[in-house]
């Protein structure tokens, strides 16, 4: 990502929170996996939306209208010795030439400085309670303002949710972050038309990840979250994530599997025979959840609400479920009454960008938020069928979902996932391809 988006979103949140505020933004910490293990680092999103800076133990900070530098940084120093275990480090001058800093520090300088440059403010936008360890420091610089013996030191301060603001940020994605998008959209494409090529019965379904995990890496992307892989009845658990199974004749594999190339996340789903063939069972409940999909994605458009996809596709399934014979009774009792559920427990979609649940509030003054242009989010019905003796048998353990990722324009949807194969004939054809 450009340097320069970096510095307009600074700017457009230093309008916002205004002249008498002071925003204060760590890095994400390390995090160790045992031993002297660490997890792989990944920055903090909110810190990594306006900063792009990729090192752990540095703050942000941005105190707007300030004369001398408004955007500063503390940042880890330069040690040769450091670097030469884990590569290489921006030190103060990087994080002023290379990420745009109108001035940086060393970190072990943060309480010497801050405190000082609080005191000037009246607003602290801060996360409180979303970083344990920094909580306290925060919380130690403002005690000791208000004990000190400076003439501004006991003015009341206030801390505002740094969330509220960034997270309305995040949600309207910029060019340059929808290009993202589609990007990590693809090679998810690549990945999943890659699995179906490759499942088969009597493959595992920890093969058909490391398919997909090739080809992330292979793009320098990474999964996004672990994949679904589930074969036969994995396919109702939904939070399914052994992938040791093996799959056999007769099959369905749900795979769920998206990736994030630079800090843009891609969530798909798709759902197929692994024999190549569906049954008249399994292709008569895909139908259903193929138009409900069609039918949400329809009601992706500006002006609309959040839930309406939503309630396009509860009407679809609860239509389709009546039609399988799963249901009884007229459509809209068994809307009111949410007779779905059981078959279909979740919501249609989410936000999507930085996070895979991306962040911006769903109902704003509890009214359902209305879509704008530029919002990006998932389309993902399902329909889940476990075992059960009111089921004709034929139906046990079917399930499937099918989700794309959606780009909300000035007209109809935007689907950056949408070249990935769907109706039944295009995705029995790529899985009996191999
Ligand atoms: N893979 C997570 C989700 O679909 O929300
Ligand atoms: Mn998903
Ligand atoms: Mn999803």
């Amino acid at each position: 990502m450009d340097s320069k988006e970096f510095a307009r979103r600074r700017r457009q949140f230093m309008r916002m929170i205004g002249k008498d505020a002071i925003a204060i933004l760590p890095a994400a910490p390390v995090r160790h996996r045992n031993g002297d293990i660490e997890y792989a680092y990944r920055q903090d999103s909110h810190f990594h939306y306006l900063t792009g800076f990729p090192e752990p133990e540095a703050v942000a900070v941005l105190v707007p209208g300030r004369i001398h530098a408004e955007y500063l940084l503390f940042v880890r120093e330069r040690d040769p010795l450091r670097e030469s275990w884990d590569g290489p480090r921006a030190g103060t001058e990087g994080a002023i030439e290379r990420y745009g800093a109108d001035d940086a520090f060393p970190i072990e300088d943060i309480d010497e400085i801050l405190p000082g440059l609080i005191e000037q403010r009246a607003r602290i936008f801060y996360a409180m309670g979303a970083h344990d360890d920094f909580d306290a420091h925060v919380t130690a610089w403002l005690n000791g303002l208000q004990a000190g013996a400076g003439p501004r030191s006991s003015r009341t301060r206030e801390f505002v949710a740094l969330n509220h603001v960034l997270d309305d940020m995040r949600l309207y994605k910029s060019r340059a972050e929808q290009a993202n998008l589609r990007r990590a959209a693809q090679i998810a494409v690549g990945a999943h038309r890659r699995a179906m090529k490759f499942a088969r019965p009597g493959r595992m379904e920890y093969e058909v990840m490391a398919e997909v995990l090739h080809e992330f890496r292979s793009h320098n992307a990474d999964m996004s979250y672990t994949p679904i892989v589930g074969g036969g009845a994995n396919a109702c658990v939904m939070h399914y994530r052994d992938n040791d199974r093996r799959l056999c004749d007769g099959d369905l594999l749900l795979l769920d599997a998206g990736c994030e190339l630079d800090y843009y996340a891609s969530d798909i789903t798709r759902t197929f025979p692994v024999s190549g063939r569906f049954t008249a069972a399994q292709r008569a409940v895909y139908e259903v959840v193929l138009d409900a999909q069609a039918a949400a994605i329809e009601k992706v458009r500006a002006g609309n609400h959040w839930n309406q996809p939503h309630e396009a596709a509860v009407r679809t399934i609860t239509q389709g479920l009546v039609k399988l014979g799963l249901l009884k009774g007229t459509l809209a009792r068994l809307i009111k009454e949410k007779a779905y559920a059981p078959y279909f427990g979740h919501r249609t979609g989410h936000w999507l960008g930085i996070d895979v649940h991306d962040v911006g509030d769903y109902k704003v003054g509890g009214e359902w938020r209305v879509l704008e242009p530029g919002m990006a989010l998932t389309v993902e019905p399902g329909i889940y069928i476990r075992p059960s003796p009111r089921v004709s048998k034929e139906f046990w353990n079917i399930g499937i979902r099918i989700e794309d990722d959606v780009l909300v324009t000035s007209g109809a949807a935007d689907v950056l996932s949408g070249s990935l194969e769907k109706t039944p004939e295009a995705i029995e054809r790529l899985v009996s391809a191999a």
